[in-house]
């Protein structure tokens, strides 16, 4: 890849490998709800945003999207895993099937709030569906849709940010580690 951004170091996935992928999971998803009436995509901003758009468009079972922002208290090297809603649903999602929609999971403490927070407002059945995964110390909730494992680096690209930088590159990109620490 030509002219990479200094901060950057190389690219892990093009943005080829990357839509390819969103097609088989999206081929998958419908295959998994062809009985239901529709489905409730609720992607967590801001960072699956560019995920929720491409997989939506791609998916070909009726669907609704909504959105949820968390945020985790201190920064993100600094985390103890508590997180706070800052952003809620428009409806309801009881008796919905529902399928959170994120774009990393790391120590997986984001995605476990939110799944418990959502269990709790009863929807008709509850997946995940992450694009990313690192490291994730915590394994109480299945990844029903995983796109791809990433070694434990920064990255940034498709969605994804350091300090709301290089969020809307087309590819994922490791961060040059002098960047971040
Ligand atoms: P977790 O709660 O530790 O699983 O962290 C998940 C959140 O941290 C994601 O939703 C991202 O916002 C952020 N995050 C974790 N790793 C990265 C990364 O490598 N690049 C950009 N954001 C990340």
């Amino acid at each position: 890849m030509t002219n990479l951004h200094p901060d950057l170091d190389r690219v892990i996935l093009s943005p080829d490998v990357i839509q390819s992928r969103i097609k088989e999971i999206a081929r998958q998803i419908e295959k998994d709800y062809a009985d239901e009436e529709r489905v409730v995509l609720i992607g967590i901003l801001k960072g699956a945003f560019i995920f929720l758009a491409d997989l939506s468009r791609e998916l070909q079972i009726p669907h609704m999207v909504d959105f949820m922002s968390v945020s985790s208290y201190g920064d993100t090297a600094t985390s103890n895993g508590a997180v706070r809603v800052i952003l809620d649903l428009r409806k309801p999602i009881k008796n919905e099937h529902v399928i959170i929609v994120e774009d990393i999971v790391d120590t997986g403490s984001t995605l476990e709030y939110l799944y418990r927070n959502l269990k709790w407002r009863n929807p008709a059945s509850l997946r995940t569906c992450t694009l990313f995964q690192k490291k994730r110390e915590s394994k109480e909730v299945p990844l029903d849709y995983l796109g791809f494992e990433l070694p434990d680096v920064w990255v940034v690209g498709y969605g994804l940010d350091y300090a709301d930088t290089h969020r809307t590159l087309p590819y994922v990109a490791e961060l040059k580690s002098e960047v971040y620490e």
